[in-house]
């Protein structure tokens, strides 16, 4: 069935969509209904009569090594406390009592390679690893509360590492494959990482990138970064420091096999992940333990509807987000999931590959972002026609607002029509899934992430006064606690409080997100509010991309917006000065889109650059971007009289007219 081709009823997949455009509601499919975990609606009321009563219901899902004795503690607004008195660890959660109980032959991912190698790992395999790797962590001398950087592609070492960390009590913090290696050390520095695990090379469509050459080129000597342990994947050679690097497979081989998890408590430090805000320097969002699983547990089984003897469930992310973390580590392992892990791009070595893995797999559960459903959209629906979907029963989207169509085509062309999608709305701050339907009991609206989990208060308010708004659009926030809230930005406790707790008070929690609510109490998420760009779902400050650009000798000055685009979401546009009288050239062009990719990495490269020989500035001196959006999106200016100069705007405007002409 290709997109002008005819369905079954007569019309095109086009006409078809349109048609189901206008149904405003699909309800959970009769099926889908008859054995889904959760159908009785009377779980959000015994959510909302006693949150933490439903809490400590979900956190008793999990083995604790002692029990807590409060469940909040939230005498400190906003520094809340969860199951406070507890004593837990993820490893443990995640592996020992999935093999104590004798499920240890169960797999909890089925790897599949960039080439198509395959590599089953069991629940018990897993463990072993885990065991050995921390024991070999505790040799090179990391201890409890030491950070741990970890810089790996989507191999099961990644997942190894992650687990020996938790295991002893070492934070975690992992950058993303797509980072530069820039990047990577500056999240070291400012996490004063002891040690960092990295790979010998990562491939990337039939290419190999030389990761730990890269690594050492930008690392230099930082104080506190003790040692570099490197993963061998793809073989090539690489340059190691005596005393500083040593191979994965070595350590490991030489380390005790046995390691028992160390009891921590619930509030204990899991990880640190690095997420960009409105200024350049990221932001270190610190999670912990106990409230942090009982929230990604507690959603990963019920908004995946997870039955963990036969489910096969896939997330397609990166490890290196959010939602790697908790939706293809910590989530789906403490359910005792069998996961599909995929390294590959979605275009390699054939734009069906997707569609090959979760035949192969048989796939029960897909959750995805819908940049990727958009590019397959572009690409054709005879592409996964060609492949049996028929062990799909649940679809998922997260990372960004997904468009109606684009809902349609995921339930027609992936879902067959059957499979109920979960359009889940969270962040890295908030850990787990905030708001999204639950699969048997919701009515779902294309377009929108529906209602807050059971046990999560979200609103939509006003800008000016914070009083919710009834019918229309303000900003979102979250008006109560919850467990896997993050604690804190790592080591900028004043710019915690600032960023998300100094606008309505400190007990209501600032999303950043403009959304409205319908007359039915659903959740329209829209966009951000700040200075935060959102790129086929990566999160990217324009901040951080324009001191990138800055960097390069021939600019004088940069101011980078984001603007809607078709595929990606967002996609990041440069306004760019050059130094008195140079031409901007293709040259200067390149130039500057290589300084990002070794910034930022290639993810962050503008897709349009636009030389302007002004900035619309205040008097001042303040760039004004709302200014520079408006023109980018083509809607008419808004007031100009404030500007220094306001013909800047006029030679702009034809500026960009030109560019996307030149496009076309
Ligand atoms: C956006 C990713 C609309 C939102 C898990 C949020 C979404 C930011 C959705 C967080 C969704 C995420 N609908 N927008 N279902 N999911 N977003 O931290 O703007 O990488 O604030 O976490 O992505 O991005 P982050």
């Amino acid at each position: 069935m290709s997109d002008g081709a005819a369905t079954e009823s007569g019309a095109t997949l086009e006409q078809e969509l349109e048609r189901m455009l206008e149904i405003e509601r699909f309800s959970p499919p009769e099926s889908f209904r008859a054995q889904a975990l959760l159908t009785d609606p009377a779980v959000y009321e015994e959510a909302a009569r006693d949150p933490q009563a439903w809490w400590a219901k979900q956190a008793e899902e999990l083995d604790w090594f002692e029990r807590w004795d409060t469940v909040l503690d939230d005498s400190d607004p906003p520094f809340y406390k969860w199951f406070v008195g507890g004593k837990i660890n993820a490893s443990y959660n995640c592996l020992d009592r999935h093999v104590e109980a004798g499920r240890g032959d169960r797999v909890a991912y089925h790897w599949r390679g960039e080439e198509g190698e395959e590599r089953d790992l069991t629940y018990a395999e897993l463990h072993r690893d885990v065991q050995r790797f921390a024991n070999a962590l505790k040799d090179l001398g990391i201890g409890k509360g030491d950070v741990v950087g970890i810089y790996l592609p989507m191999i099961p070492e990644v997942v190894v590492a992650m687990l020996a960390c938790a295991r002893i009590g070492a934070p975690h913090n992992v950058v993303f494959g797509g980072f530069s290696a820039e990047s990577v050390k500056e999240r070291m520095e400012f996490s004063e990482a002891k040690a960092l695990i990295t790979v010998d090379g990562a491939r990337r469509k039939g290419r190999t990138a030389p990761i730990k050459q890269q690594v050492d080129d930008h690392m230099h000597d930082l104080a506190t970064l003790e040692h570099i342990v490197v993963v061998r994947h793809t073989g090539i050679d690489v340059p190691m420091r005596e005393g500083r690097d040593v191979f994965y497979d070595e350590v490991c081989a030489a380390a005790d096999a046995d390691c028992p998890a160390e009891p921590l408590d619930a509030e204990h430090p899991l990880y640190i992940l690095y997420t960009s805000g409105s200024t350049a320097k990221p932001k270190g969002i610190l999670h912990t333990t106990g409230g942090y699983l009982t929230g990604v547990a507690a959603t990963h089984r019920y908004v995946f509807d997870l039955k963990p003897e036969s489910d096969v469930y896939w997330c397609a992310a990166d490890v290196g987000w959010v939602t790697g973390h908790s939706y293809i580590v910590y989530g789906p392992l403490c359910n005792g999931a069998t996961s599909v892990m995929w390294e590959g791009a979605p275009d390699y070595p054939h734009k069906g590959v997707w569609w090959e893995v979760a035949e192969r797999y048989r796939a029960t559960i897909l959750y995805a972002a819908p940049t990727a459903i958009r590019t397959f959209i572009k690409w054709g629906a005879d592409i996964p026609a060609r492949h049996d979907l028929s062990s799909l029963r649940l679809l998922g989207s997260v990372g960004e607002p997904i468009n109606p169509k684009a809902w349609l085509w995921y339930h027609q062309v992936i879902g067959g029509g059957r499979c109920p999608i979960v359009d889940t709305w969270w962040q890295t701050e908030t850990g787990a899934i905030m708001i999204t339907p639950l699969p048997g009991i919701t009515e779902t609206k294309p377009g929108s992430a529906t209602t807050p989990f059971p046990g999560v208060f979200a609103d939509v308010v006003s800008e000016h006064d914070g009083q919710p708004v009834e019918n229309g659009q303000g900003l979102l926030v979250l008006t109560q606690p919850w467990p896997s809230m993050l604690r804190t930005l790592y080591k900028e406790e004043d710019r915690f409080v600032e960023t998300y707790f100094a606008r309505f008070g400190r007990e209501t929690y600032l999303v950043g997100d403009a959304a409205r609510r319908d007359k039915d109490g659903y959740f329209w998420v829209i966009g951000r509010i700040d200075d935060v760009v959102n790129v086929s779902g990566h999160r990217l400050s324009t901040a951080e991309v324009e001191s990138a650009i800055v960097a390069h000798e021939l600019v004088a000055e940069a101011a980078v917006i984001g603007q809607s685009d078709e595929d990606t979401g967002q996609a990041i546009c440069a306004f760019v000065t050059l130094t008195g009288g140079v031409e901007g050239t293709d040259e200067v062009e390149g130039g500057i889109r290589e300084v990002v990719a070794e910034r930022i990495g290639k993810f962050a490269r503008p897709k349009r650059i636009v030389w302007a020989d002004d900035l619309p500035k205040t008097r001042s001196g303040k760039i004004m971007r709302r200014l520079l959006r408006d023109i980018a999106e083509g809607r008419a200016l808004g007031d100009v009289t404030t500007l220094r100069d306001p013909d800047v705007m006029e030679q702009l405007q034809e500026k960009i007219v030109e560019a996307q002409a030149q496009e076309q």
